[in-house]
C-alpha cells in the first residue's frame, strides 16, 4: 500500500480516491490478511443510511493486529505501559506476549460461554489487560462494548442493557492520580438492574478486595491459569460487528455506534500511517483512554495493525505534578505524541519549568483531537512541546467516523494554526448552508456534511436504525451530517467551529444537554432545568445549568453542591455542571420550546443583543435571567 508522503502524492491519492473510490480502497485493502477476498468493494445508499464495504470478504482483525506481525516482530514491543504510580516499573509487552495473552482471554471468554456475536462489556482501567480484553473479544467474534471507567453505575446500566451484554470484564479498582475508583463496587450496583449479565471477570489491580458473588464473579488471574495461549481466529465477515461504542446524543439516551470488521480495520490503519507518517520502530503515544473512540482506533487497532509500539498510560497529566506527560515522553523517548486541547491548555497554564525539566528531543510529530484547538494553545504546543519543528496534527473526526477525516499529513500538509486543514484521501466534505444547499466556493462558513462513504463510517445505531437515519442522514438528504459547523478558507482549508446542535464538548467529551438536564431533574428540589455550553479556558466548553426549583432554595450553595453530586452519580463526574443559576422561569416560546439561543448568550456573558424575544410566552423571564447571570 502506498502511503502518500509528499504534497504531490497526497494530491494524486486524493484525486484518485474521489474519481475511483472503489479501486482506491481495494488497493489499500489488498495489503491485509484476508481469509477470503471480497466480491464487491462498496454498496451504499445514504438515503437509507446503508453502507457496506468489502462485501463477502472474510477476515479476523486480530490476525492483522497480531499474527501477521509475529514472523518479523515477535520480540518487538507492541504495548508499552506506564503506570499511574511513578514508582511502579513500566511494562513492555512484545507482540508474542500480546498474542499469548489475547488468545488466553479469548479462550477464557469461550470457557464462560461467550460465542461469536455475543456482547461483552469492558469496564476497565488503562492497563494492558484492557487491550487484551478488546482483542480477545475480537478473536472469537464477540462484540465488545467499552464503557469509560469514569462513568457511573447508572450509565453502565444503560449501556449494558441497551446491547444486552452477557459478560462484564472489569477490575477491582482503578487508580487515576491520587484517586481510587472502586470499579467492581460500581459494577455490582449496576448489575442489580442488568438481567442479561451472567458472568463477571475481575482483574486484580487496586487490591481493594471487593465482594465476589459465587457463580457469577471470577478472578481474572484464576481463569487465565486454566486456558491455553493458542486460539484460532474466528472467521468474520467484513460487515460483522467488531464493537459497539456509546456516544451522547442531542436528545434521549446515548447512541450505540456500531463498527464492523473490514472497513474499520482498513481505514484506521491507513489514516494512522498517513496522518502521522508513522515509520518502523517509532514509539507512539496517544494519551486517550481506551473507553473512547480515540483509544479504540489510535491506541489499539490502528497502531497494532501497523505493527507499531503503542503506549498505554494509566495516569493523568497533572499527577504527581504538571510535568507527568513530559516526563513520560523523556523516559520512553516518544516520537509521536497525540493528546487533547484540554490537556494542552491545562498544562500551558502551569509554569514552563515543568516542561523545561525534560528532554523532549525524541518528539517528531505531535497531534491534537477532540475539540477545536484555539490558536494560543496551538502555538504554545508547537513552540514549547514541538520546539518549533514538530508538525501539529489536528485531527478532526467523530466516534461515528471511526477514524481521522480532516487532518494534516505530517511534514506534507502546510500547517495553519487551529485549522484541521484538508480532507484525507477518501473523504469528501460538503459545506452546507441553512437551506440545505452545498456551498461550492471557498471563503465560506456553514455546516459540515460528508458526501461519500469512507470505509469506517458507523453502520448503524445498535438496535435503532431509524434513529441512525434521522440523526445523520435526514438534515441534508443524501449526505452524512456531522453536527459540526465549519469554515473553509481561500486555500480550501477547513476550520471546525464547534457543534451546531445540543451537544457540548467538555474537555473533549461529548455531552448531550438533554442527558445532563434529566440528571439534574432527578434532584428532588428541582422542577425543571436547561443546560447550555459556555466558553471555558481549560475545558473548551463548560456546562451552565439554569435550574427552576419547586421552592426558592434556602441555601443555594448547598443545593448547587447536591445537584452536582446528583449528576455525578447518575452520569459521572465529567458531566457535573460548572455553573448553576437558579431561576424562576425559562425563556419558552408559546409552543413550549426553550429558546436556547438566549440561554447561550447569557452563559457566554454577552447579553447586549439577545435578538428577537417577542415570540416568548413571558419575555419578563429574560430580564431576571440576565440579572442573575453567573
Ligand atoms: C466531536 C466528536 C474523535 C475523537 C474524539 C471525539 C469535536 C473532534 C476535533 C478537532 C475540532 C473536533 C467535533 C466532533 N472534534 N476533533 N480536531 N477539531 N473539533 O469524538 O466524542 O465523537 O466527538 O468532537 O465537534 O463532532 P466524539
Amino acid at each position: 500500500m502506498k502511503i502518500p508522503s509528499s504534497q504531490s502524492e497526497y494530491l494524486d491519492a486524493y484525486k484518485n480516491s474521489v474519481a475511483n473510490p472503489e479501486n482506491f480502497w481495494a488497493e489499500i485493502a489488498e495489503d491485509f490478511t484476508w481469509k477470503k477476498k471480497w466480491s464487491e468493494v462498496l454498496q451504499w445508499d445514504f438515503h437509507k443510511a446503508e453502507v457496506k464495504w468489502f462485501i463477502g470478504g472474510k477476515l479476523n482483525i486480530t490476525e492483522n493486529c497480531i499474527d501477521r506481525h509475529l514472523p518479523s516482530r515477535a520480540n518487538q514491543t507492541a504495548i508499552l505501559w506506564e503506570s499511574n504510580d511513578t514508582q511502579e516499573p513500566s511494562k513492555k509487552i512484545t507482540y508474542q506476549e500480546l498474542s499469548d495473552q489475547v488468545c488466553k482471554v479469548a479462550n477464557m471468554l469461550k470457557a464462560h460461554g461467550i460465542k461469536k456475536g455475543d456482547r461483552v462489556c469492558i469496564y476497565m482501567p488503562m492497563v494492558p489487560e484492557a487491550a487484551y480484553a478488546m482483542l480477545g473479544c475480537a478473536r472469537i467474534g464477540a462484540v465488545h462494548s467499552l464503557v469509560f471507567a469514569g462513568f457511573s453505575s447508572g450509565s453502565l446500566v444503560d449501556r449494558i442493557n441497551d446491547s444486552k451484554c452477557k459478560l462484564v470484564l472489569t477490575a477491582d479498582g482503578a487508580h487515576r492520580g491520587d484517586k481510587k475508583i472502586e470499579l467492581k463496587t460500581i459494577v455490582d450496583a449496576a448489575l442489580q438492574h442488568c438481567p442479561s449479565v451472567e458472568k463477571v471477570v475481575v482483574l486484580e489491580r487496586s487490591h481493594s478486595k471487593p465482594a465476589m458473588k459465587a457463580g457469577r464473579d471470577f478472578w481474572w488471574h484464576d481463569e487465565m491459569k486454566k486456558v491455553s495461549t493458542v486460539c484460532p481466529a474466528e472467521v468474520m465477515d467484513a460487515e460483522d460487528l467488531l464493537f459497539i461504542l456509546y456516544t451522547s446524543g442531542s436528545t434521549g439516551k446515548p447512541k450505540g455506534m456500531v463498527h464492523t470488521c473490514g472497513g474499520y480495520m482498513v481505514y484506521v490503519n491507513y489514516t494512522f500511517r498517513t496522518a502521522f507518517q508513522y515509520k518502523e520502530k517509532q514509539i507512539y503515544w496517544c494519551t486517550a483512554d481506551v473507553g473512547w473512540i480515540t483509544g479504540h482506533s489510535y491506541i489499539v487497532y490502528g497502531p497494532l495493525s501497523a505493527g507499531a509500539t503503542t503506549t498505554m498510560f494509566e495516569g493523568i497529566p497533572s499527577w504527581p505534578d504538571m510535568g507527568r506527560f513530559w516526563q513520560v515522553i523523556e523516559k520512553h523517548k516518544v516520537n509521536i505524541f497525540y493528546t487533547a486541547p484540554t490537556a494542552i491548555r491545562s498544562l500551558q497554564a502551569a509554569p514552563l519549568s515543568f516542561v523545561e525539566k525534560y528532554n523532549l528531543s525524541s518528539l517528531q510529530v505531535i497531534g491534537s483531537v477532540g475539540e477545536p484547538i484555539n490558536e494560543e494553545a496551538w502555538d504554545w504546543y508547537h513552540k514549547n512541546i514541538g520546539k518549533g519543528n514538530c508538525p501539529v496534527i489536528d485531527t478532526w473526526w467523530q466516534t461515528e467516523n471511526g477514524g481521522f477525516m480532516i487532518s494534516p499529513i505530517a511534514n506534507v500538509t502546510k500547517l495553519k494554526p487551529a485549522f484541521a486543514s484538508l480532507p484525507l484521501p477518501g473523504v469528501q466534505p460538503a459545506v452546507m448552508d441553512e437551506k440545505g444547499n452545498e456551498l461550492l466556493e471557498n471563503n465560506i462558513e456553514g455546516r459540515l456534511a460528508i458526501k461519500f462513504p469512507w470505509p469506517s463510517i458507523a453502520r448503524t445505531i445498535y438496535g435503532d436504525h431509524q434513529r441512525f437515519k434521522d440523526t445523520y442522514f435526514s438534515t441534508f438528504p443524501g449526505k452524512y451530517f456531522t453536527g459540526d459547523g465549519c469554515k473553509r478558507d481561500e486555500d480550501g482549508y477547513y476550520r471546525i467551529t464547534g457543534r451546531v446542535d445540543d451537544i457540548i464538548i467538555v474537555s473533549g467529551h461529548n455531552m448531550g444537554t438533554a442527558e445532563v438536564e434529566s440528571a439534574i431533574d432527578e434532584h428532588p428540589a428541582v422542577a425543571e432545568s436547561a443546560v447550555v455550553g459556555f466558553p471555558h479556558d481549560i475545558k473548551g466548553q463548560g456546562i451552565y445549568a439554569f435550574v427552576i426549583c419547586y421552592q426558592k432554595p434556602n441555601d443555594a450553595e448547598k443545593l448547587r453542591a447536591e445537584i452536582k453530586e446528583t449528576v455525578s452519580k447518575i452520569i459521572g463526574p465529567i458531566a457535573k455542571p460548572d455553573k448553576i443559576q437558579f431561576v424562576s422561569g425559562l425563556p419558552k416560546t408559546r409552543s413550549g420550546k426553550i429558546m436556547r439561543r438566549i440561554l447561550r448568550k447569557v452563559a457566554e456573558g454577552d447579553t447586549s443583543n439577545l435578538g428577537d424575544i417577542t415570540t416568548l410566552l413571558d419575555p419578563n423571564v429574560v430580564e431576571e435571567i440576565k440579572n442573575g447571570a453567573l
